[in-house]
């Protein structure tokens, strides 16, 4: 079997890049692993970037996001028993973020290809990937213990973190670079109204706690916790508890609890590949890096990559040209590494570093104070968060 580009991975990222392909006539497949239901039922954040949502559009796939997200204009600081806002339209000349699940978009995408009748192998196992530093490079899987072979131009490894695509990189031709953070993340979802229209990110000497939502009736929250922390030892009431003793007084009021419709702890990694480019084989997304979701860039960087390689794929097969390939690379990481600065500040400020001295406990506290009086200081913070330029 042939096609044009080869698409490992049905995740946001794969789906983006498969939807922007198909619409400018480039035959893609897509080969995931997982089923469609485990794919769309992966609970993600969703923290939009005006340049994500622009793509989204782009990609003929914006509606329920424009119907059904919110569009975010600031969030707030709470750290030592008070919370200041950030203006993010104020700061930033008009720019603002847009709330809308990470799940919806992920089940948007794959409703549109599958509605565009491309081809999406679910469940396809031990994929290999081959001859990707020739002029043909091949895909092989089973699916229900039938063998196939896609020979195709090329190949976009968008298989997130634990993939094939980057893993069948010779180690010589690729750099890693990682930090595993000391604590990750416990959080729940739950259908109660979110204690504010907008995100409370807090700094609390127990640790960091997150007040976010997916609309204003499902309130989604976060609390820092041990990485070897066991979920089984968080009921429900434990895990109100612990959030509220981390907030202001007004704003532990606020939170409404109620039953968790999902409850998880994920761990905080930075991580980046070099380069993304490897002959005709290409990654994009948690394929090639990870941020932690302090900042909310993980979908973002992806949506940049895909940008990027669509552009650069587009203009080979219409204009027989390799520039936009050839830059992939070098263009998608120089946005990446400014996401990882400001993903690991940002979680640097707001998390208890286990062993931090008071001396480093006051340094976060008089970093926060200076933000929330420096309007050059929370201009810097909010050109980040809104998306630097693609
Ligand atoms: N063969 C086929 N598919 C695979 C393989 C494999 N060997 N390994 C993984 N996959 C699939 C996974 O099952 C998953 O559906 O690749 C997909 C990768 O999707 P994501 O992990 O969502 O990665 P990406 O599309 O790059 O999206 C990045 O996801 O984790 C969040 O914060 C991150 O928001 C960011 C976004
Ligand atoms: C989320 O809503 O899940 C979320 C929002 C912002 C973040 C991280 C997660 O920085």
């Amino acid at each position: 079997m042939r096609t044009q580009v080869a698409i490992i991975g049905a995740g946001p990222a794969g789906l983006l890049l498969g939807q922007l392909l198909q619409r400018a006539g480039i035959d893609t497949v897509i080969i995931e692993r997982k089923s469609r239901d485990y794919v769309l039922a992966r609970i993600r954040a969703g923290v939009l970037e005006q340049g994500t949502a622009d793509l989204l559009d782009a990609a003929g796939v914006g509606g329920r996001m424009h119907s059904e997200g919110q569009v975010h204009e600031g969030f707030s600081l709470a750290f030592d028993g008070r919370q200041h806002r950030i203006d993010l339209k104020d700061l930033t000349g008009g720019k603002t973020v847009r709330v809308y699940g990470q799940t919806e978009v992920t089940r948007d995408l794959a409703d549109a290809r599958d509605a565009a009748g491309a081809t999406t192998i679910y469940q396809a196992e031990d994929v290999v990937l081959a001859d990707f530093d020739g002029s043909a490079p091949k895909v092989r899987f089973t699916q229900d213990g039938a063998f196939h072979e896609f020979t195709c131009d090329f190949i976009a490894g968008c298989d997130g973190y634990h993939g094939v695509a980057r893993a069948s990189v010779p180690p010589a031709a690729i750099q890693l670079f990682e930090r595993v953070y000391p604590f990750g993340w416990l959080g729940v979802l739950v259908d109660q109204p979110p204690a504010d229209h907008e995100l409370i990110y807090a700094n609390s000497a127990r640790g960091f706690a997150l007040c976010s939502m997916r609309s204003a009736t499902r309130s989604r929250y976060y609390i820092q916790v041990p990485t070897d922390e066991r979920i089984e030892a968080w009921s429900d009431d434990r895990f109100y508890d612990e959030l509220r003793r981390r907030l202001p007084a007004a704003t532990a009021e606020a939170v409404k609890a109620g039953p968790s419709i999902e409850k998880s702890i994920a761990p905080l990694r930075s991580f980046v590949a070099e380069p993304m480019r490897f002959g005709r084989l290409f990654l994009a997304g948690d394929a090639a890096h990870i941020v932690p979701p302090t900042g909310a860039k993980g979908l973002n960087l992806a949506a940049s990559d895909v940008r990027y390689l669509s552009d650069a794929l587009i203009e080979h097969v219409s204009e027989h040209s390799e520039a936009g390939l050839n830059a992939y690379s070098t263009r998608a990481l120089a946005r990446i590494w400014k996401a990882e600065r400001f993903s690991w500040w940002l979680t640097s400020l707001l998390h208890q570093m286990p062993g931090a001295s008071p001396f480093e406990q006051r340094m976060q506290l008089a970093e926060l104070d200076y933000l929330s009086q420096s309007r050059a200081a929370s201009t810097v913070l909010a050109e980040n968060y809104v998306g630097l330029p693609v």
